[in-house]
């Protein structure tokens, strides 16, 4: 497995991929690796192939988080990262320092307007500013043929999805699905920072979107389902719930009356000090033939 620290020693590495014509798949992360971040790269080598070629970049992207959130709590594991990175036969990771990514003179940002500003964009803004902007570097740096994303940061997938399409960025996105604890806790880097208690307490979120699923075919409302959830999340008092919604599953778009197309509920809810978010598509009942 190569790692590369500088811009120039990926480049070269992909360069001489590229005139072997074999496929390039990127999977980005913050590092602090999971089993959630190890079945994207399961999911870019099927994307790959035997023969591709598979990039992981580590990267704790600073233009993300806003002045009073977690960068510099934001978990670190280098060396851990690159072993499990070497075991799942990812072949390059590029693992830049700050300095190397972001010059302090620039001045360009990417930015999806109203996809950036809704629902998560709104209790943290500028974050998805952050995330279209690295994503950009990262593909103009890595130039990828296609790049793996987990659909639990269901938000950020809509966004680099509508970045690709408006700007004309010739690279596929594949969504990755969400992975589970036992216990349904979505796996999350945050998940080690939560308390013994609030973490016996956090699965709520995935029972709360249980229980919607379950829901979601009777004919229920959208706001109904809404605050059904709402209830279950807000009857565990560890839980601070900081945003419930139902949006369009495909373009975020509130929606309201009876479900008639897959919608999304997203979650937000802190514990103590730590954000967790969730999510799950819900489907309205088949339309009888
Ligand atoms: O999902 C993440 O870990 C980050 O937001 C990403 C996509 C790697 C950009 O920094």
């Amino acid at each position: 497995m190569d790692i590369c620290r500088s811009k120039s020693a990926i480049r070269a590495l992909v360069a001489q991929w590229r005139s072997q014509s074999v496929p390039v798949v990127l999977a980005p992360t913050m590092g602090f690796l999971h089993n959630g971040h190890l079945s994207l790269m399961r999911r870019a080598r099927l994307r790959a192939g035997e023969t591709g070629k598979v990039v992981a970049s580590i990267f704790v992207n600073p233009t993300q988080f806003g002045p009073n959130e977690d960068l510099d709590s934001y978990p670190r594991d280098e060396a851990r990262d690159l072993e499990l990175l070497r075991l799942e036969g990812v072949d390059a990771v590029f693992i830049p320092e700050v300095s190397e990514i972001y010059d302090p003179e620039a001045q360009t940002i990417v930015e999806t307007t109203e996809l950036a500003r809704m629902l998560i964009g709104k209790l943290r803004p500028g974050h998805f500013r952050g995330v279209a902007t690295i994503v950009t570097k990262l593909f103009n740096i890595i130039r990828p043929d296609a790049a793996v994303f987990g659909e639990k940061d269901y938000q950020q997938l809509a966004v680099i999805r509508r970045m690709v399409q408006d700007l004309d960025m010739e690279i596929e996105i594949i969504g990755a699905p969400i992975q589970r604890e036992a216990d349904g806790l979505a796996m999350s880097s945050r998940n080690v920072r939560l308390s013994p208690a609030d973490r016996a307490r956090a699965p709520v979120l995935a029972r709360a979107l249980d229980q919607a699923e379950e829901l979601a075919p009777s004919g229920i409302t959208a706001s109904r389902l809404r605050s059904h959830v709402r209830a279950t999340l807000e009857a565990e008092p560890r839980a601070q719930v900081q945003s419930v919604d139902i949006r369009d599953a495909a373009t975020l778009a509130p929606i309201s009356g009876p479900l008639t197309r897959p919608a999304v509920l997203l979650l937000a809810v802190k514990f103590g000090t730590v954000f967790l978010i969730d999510n799950r598509v819900v489907h309205p009942a088949k339309e009888r033939t």
